[in-house]
């Protein structure tokens, strides 16, 4: 039987998102990316507290505030519309500002188990593909295909460069490259869900390969259930 729940995981700019939409749209399941609700706490701490150090009032916003992850209502380039408290901030969410405080935010354990229980709730439904950095591991432990990708922070950091670039952004190359390895280090060294491949995860490095080659791939993991 092809899987009705599928994890896929690993670092920032690993191609996971990419790569999971496309995979999402060829089953007719639903694409769903869980670092945007951390995104989104970081943003609402930012913008009330100003800050993302005091744990408690971050941990109460995390609480408190209404996500909203829905299907993308504009054709620029976005791949969901995401709300906060109704407001659109898809693309507020991506800045340097927010890529900068994330980690911090997503390592506090309150944080955690508010966004978990959401995406335990959308999961439980079925048809579809989860993406994030704990989803093999924590959020959905019996997914049935636990896909998690990976690739050098440098061509990693590459990836986001361009990105920026084609947003028409200004993007500075070595800035990108420090906050990624920052922020894999604190993902990946955090107490509670830290970045790793689950157990039964099979391990796609991406490196050099072309997003087509990267979903061939997982495409016949998806047929070999
Ligand atoms: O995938 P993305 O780069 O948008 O994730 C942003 C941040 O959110 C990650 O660096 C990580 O700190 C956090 N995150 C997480 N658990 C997830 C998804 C994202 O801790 N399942």
């Amino acid at each position: 039987p092809i899987p009705q729940t599928i994890a896929v995981d690993g670092p920032a700019a690993s191609g996971k998102s990419t790569i999971a939409e496309l995979l999402a749209q060829s089953l007719g399941y639903l694409y769903f990316d869980t670092g945007v609700m951390y995104r989104a706490v970081t943003l609402a701490a930012l913008r009330q507290l100003q800050a993302v150090t005091d744990e408690r009032a971050v941990t109460h916003l995390a609480e408190t505030v209404h996500i909203d992850v829905r299907e993308a209502s504009q054709d620029d380039g976005r791949k969901s519309d995401v709300l906060l408290d109704g407001v659109d901030i898809t693309w507020e969410i991506r800045a340097p500002e927010v890529d900068a405080n994330v980690s911090v935010v997503s390592a506090y354990p309150g944080v955690r188990v508010a966004m978990t229980e959401q995406q335990r709730r959308i999961g439980k439904r079925g048809r579809v593909v989860m993406v994030g950095r704990d989803i093999g591991t924590v959020v959905l432990p019996d997914a049935d295909l636990k896909v998690y990708m990976d690739a050098s922070v440098e061509e990693r950091a590459r990836r986001r460069f361009d990105e920026v670039r084609q947003r028409g952004e200004a993007a500075d190359y070595e800035a990108i490259l420090a906050s990624m390895r920052r922020r894999d280090e604190i993902d990946s060294t955090r107490k509670v869900a830290p970045l790793r491949p689950a157990d039964d995860a099979v391990i796609v490095s991406t490196d050099g390969l072309s997003i087509e080659q990267v979903l061939e791939k997982i495409q016949a993991l998806v047929k070999a259930r």
